[in-house]
């Protein structure tokens, strides 16, 4: 962290408490600030929306805003950023309230040397962090849970389905060979394309709800990745998408099934390309391959519209899809997670509305 220049916003209308910090901070030997100042709230919320910011130092009393009142605003603005208050002398009890409401810690003003400074700024820079990593895995925990119980009733749902479907089918298919009218035969020709689509549907469900035997093998991931581009190749063309990749030629294998983490690949491909081609006719895919510590890395960058983050918790049910009627069932990725947790892996995704998405996958090194 030392090494890094910590970009601070002092929000501070006393000339006199803003130069003593900034001196302060300039004295500082373990660390180095730049520095910038707002004086009053609104100022502040203003450049926090356009400037990318590593820690928050917040005078309470401002004169478009007091008290708790102006943590809270500073907060909305800014929930993912670390704040440290400024307190009087006098009023310590409302840094105590600060730090229940959101700010990481509080100094007194006119206590305060900048090793103390240096000190709080560390810490809340690495309360932060940490919150934020409890935060994230409680998300994916919840995620995992409640695709879980989805995953049941799928499950169950499908097997119930799929023993009458098979029979519709079966019969729909008879019956066009039998002695018939045509048009009845064009009618049982319809009935079975159409129960075959429901089929279709049950078995993505049915991978979802990770019932699909897999057939493991040895695989190498750069190779199943390139397999699913060439099979996209001619879309991909059309859709004005450039595809880069950064593929680790010492990636060690994995056990896998081959032909079902391809289609995993391949959805995401679909995904990329689709969303791009939708939002700017065309765009950049970045597929990337690594290993990190005892797994298989592999991401997909892209450069489209970004996701929602109210669609971001929903992305890996079934059936969730943004796109209109017949362009999308919301499968893919349903599919894509009951694939990769069947392997023992992760799938992730990070996103930003406007920013493009990167979706992660990770499987187990598996030594052959
Ligand atoms: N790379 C991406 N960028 C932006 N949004 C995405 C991306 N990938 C998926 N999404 C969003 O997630 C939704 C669900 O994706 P999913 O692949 O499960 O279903 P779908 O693509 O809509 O339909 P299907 O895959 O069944 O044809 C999409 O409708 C889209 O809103
Ligand atoms: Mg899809």
């Amino acid at each position: 962290m030392s090494s890094k220049t910590i970009s601070t916003l002092l929000i501070e209308d006393n000339p006199g408490d803003r130069r003593l910090i900034r001196e302060m901070l300039a004295e500082a030997s373990s660390m180095t600030f730049d520095v910038r100042y707002a004086d009053r709230l609104q100022a502040a919320v203003e450049y926090l929306s356009q400037n990318r910011v590593d820690v928050i130092l917040l005078d309470l009393g401002l004169p478009d805003s007091q008290g708790l009142e102006t943590l809270k605003k500073v907060y909305a603005q800014a929930s993912e950023l670390p704040i440290v208050v400024l307190t009087g002398l006098n009023d310590e009890m409302i840094g105590v309230q600060a730090v229940n409401e959101g700010a990481q810690d509080y100094l007194i003003k006119g206590q305060v040397d900048t090793h103390l400074l240096c000190r709080a700024v560390r810490y809340a820079l690495e309360r932060k962090q940490a919150e934020q990593r409890e935060r994230r895995l409680q998300l994916q925990l919840n995620l995992s849970n409640r695709l879980a119980s989805l995953g049941l009733m799928v499950e169950g749902i499908a097997h119930e389905i799929n023993n009458p479907l098979t029979s519709v089918i079966g019969f729909a298919q008879m019956l066009a060979y039998d002695d018939i009218p045509e048009s009845a035969r064009e009618d049982a020709r319809r009935i079975s394309d159409n129960a075959q689509r429901v089929a279709d549907i049950m078995k993505n469900l049915l991978t979802f709800a990770r019932q699909q035997k897999l057939q493991r093998t040895y695989v190498n991931a750069n190779d199943l990745v390139l397999a699913a581009l060439e099979m996209r190749g001619q879309p991909i063309k059309d859709s004005n998408i450039s595809v880069t990749t950064r593929l680790d030629s010492a990636l060690p294998p994995t056990m896998a099934d081959a032909s079902l983490l391809q289609q995993a690949f391949l959805n995401l491909i679909v995904n990329a390309e689709t969303e791009m081609k939708l939002a700017h006719g065309k765009g950049n895919l970045l597929i990337m391959t690594e290993q990190t510590s005892d797994m298989i890395q592999i991401s997909f960058t892209d450069d489209g519209p970004g996701i929602a983050p109210a669609n971001l918790v929903h992305l890996f049910d079934p059936f969730f899809s943004t796109r209109g009627v017949g362009q999308g069932a919301g499968l893919g990725l349903s599919v894509c997670y009951g694939i990769v947790t069947e392997h023992n892996g992760r799938i992730d995704v990070k996103s930003q509305l406007g920013q493009g998405s990167v979706f992660t996958v990770e499987l187990p090194v598996v030594a052959e």
